[in-house]
Parts: structure tokens; sequence; C-alpha cells
């Protein structure tokens, strides 16, 4: 089974155009390859809302923060490829750097508030990338739908409101975050983890969902919050760049868990970030479905 791939826009706008002239709706999910399940679950809810399904792969130098980052994110068209294909993808659209950013490129998209705190705060300009990359690619496109993980939530919050604040005519819809069978939040940079530092990745996942709970269940958040940076770092992970308990839909910190809320967290384990996020809300549930999975 193979997959088109296109790589001019001026390609890609008359194949989108035929699609138009069908009367099909047109989804996208943006991505920077080095595909897993993560991903290959957003396609398949694309496949599901969508008459045709295009995957972006583009590794934006735009929203890394040091150029040694850039040069070691894993590339891997072949074999993301394949995975598209083998899921029914109907483009692979794996664009030129030159169509994305032609020669004497000026302009940028900047999210201010919700870019601003959390990994924003850790990694200047990385979201100001993300929305520059992200608005070419939902007007070279055209799609109707684009799909984002959850896994990046501060991203996914990033996009809705550059999609409001612009007008783009585009439904933006979230998926889940996809886990390893032991909690693992599934990510492009997990490949860089030694043997010994994927044993202990898991814990960052347990020990946010265990606190998630905690907090759902109305003990206090100050205390709560030090007590899982503590076993973060004994778990091995240094630094946590931050723990936070903050509001689902604008990310406005929250003292206490009264409302809708996220507990998001950015850990180093040796010398990969690891990121991950859970709903307070639903995190008594999650405690019980990882000690369920784990039995
Ligand atoms: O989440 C990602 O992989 C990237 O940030 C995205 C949305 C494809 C933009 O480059």
């Amino acid at each position: 089974m193979s997959i088109p791939i296109v790589r001019i826009v001026a390609e890609l706008r008359s194949i989108v155009a035929a699609w138009r002239r069908e009367g099909f709706r047109v989804a996208v999910v943006p991505t920077m390859g080095a595909l897993h399940e993560g991903h290959l679950s957003l396609v398949r809810a694309a496949l599901a809302k969508a008459d045709r399904v295009i995957v972006t792969l583009f590794v934006n130098p735009k929203q890394f923060n040091s150029a040694g980052d850039l040069a070691v994110y894993p590339r891997t068209e072949h074999d993301d490829a394949a995975k598209l294909a083998s899921v029914g993808t109907h483009i692979l659209y794996a664009p030129d750097a030159a169509d994305i950013y032609p020669q004497g490129f000026a302009t940028t998209v900047s999210v201010a508030g919700v870019s601003e705190a959390l990994c924003g705060a850790f990694r200047p300009g990385h979201f100001d990338g993300v929305a520059t990359v992200v608005t070419k690619l939902f007007l070279q496109t055209g799609a109707n739908l684009a799909f984002f993980g959850e896994k990046d939530f501060q991203q996914l919050q990033v996009v809705r409101r550059l999609v409001r604040d612009l007008d783009i005519p585009i439904e933006i819809v979230a998926g889940p975050t996809v886990r390893e069978a032991d909690g693992l939040a599934m990510s492009s940079r997990n490949t860089r983890l030694s043997a010994a530092e994927r044993r202990s990745a898991p814990r960052l996942a347990e020990i946010l969902f265990e606190t998630a709970g905690r907090l759902s269940s109305g003990e206090p958040v100050e205390r709560l919050l030090h007590d899982a940076r503590q076993e973060i770092l004994a778990a091995g992970f240094s630094p946590v760049e931050y723990l936070e308990l903050r509001a689902g839909d604008n990310l406005a910190l929250m003292a206490t868990a009264d409302r809708p809320a996220r507990l998001l967290v950015a850990a180093w384990l040796g010398q990969t970030r690891l990121i991950d996020n859970v709903e307070v809300e639903s995190a008594q549930r999650s405690v019980q479905a990882l000690k369920q999975a784990a039995a």
C-alpha cells in the first residue's frame, strides 16, 4: 500500500480544489513526523469525520529552541508514509522548506496569554513558531477540520485561540493522549530515552494521575503539588520545569480545584524533556484504570 506524497503547495491546492468540487469535507492532521499510535489515532478520528484526510509532515525549525535539538529530531518519512498508508490517509503533504518559509519570509503569528506560561516560559519563541506554521498549514490545505492531540495541551489552546482571533474557518478537534501500556504518554521524543530512563519514565504519568485524583477529591493544592514535585525528583527527573494546576480552557493558574482543571508537567529525564497533562475531574477514574492496567 502506498500514499501520494505532495511537496509543492500549488499541487496540494489543485488536489484540494478537485476534492471541493466533489463536495468533500477535508481534514488535516499536522505533524512533525516520527509517527506513533498517538498520531495514528488522530488520523483515524479525522477519517471518521471527513471525506479526505491530509497529514502534514514538516519539522518546523521555527519552533525549536536550539539547533542541536532540531538536528537530532527523528526523521523517518519512509516509515511514516507506510504507517499513514496502512490507516487509509489520502495524502501526505511533506512540503519543501521553501514552500513554508520562502526567501524573505518576515511574518510571525504570536498568540499572547495562553502561550506565555508553562512551556512558553521555558521555550521562548516556541509557540510563535507553532502558531506561524500552523496558520500556514491551515491556509495551504484549506481544510475544514484540524486534529490535535491533548498531549500538547497548551499547543491545543494556542491553536484554538489563534483560529478564533483570526477567524480562520476551520474546526479544531482534540484527541485524547495515547499512552503506552505502562502509562507513559506517547511522544516522538521517547525514542531518545536510554533503557534505564525508559524504565523510570512512566513514574511521571503515575505521579500525575495520583496527584490529579487527590486534587479532584479536594485535598489542598499547594501541599499536593509540593509533594508531587519531590516525588518526580526522587524518580530521577531533573529539573522539573513546572507542575501546575491550570484552568482547562484559558490556562489561568488555579489555587483550588473548584472547576474544570488540568494538571500539567514538564520535566527532564537525562537529556530528554517530557511533558504530560491530565484532566483533574476525571483523574479518580484514571487512577483506577491505571491500577487495573498494572494488575
Ligand atoms: O505537535 C506538533 O507536532 C507540532 O507542534 C505541529 C503542530 C505539527 C506544528 O509544527
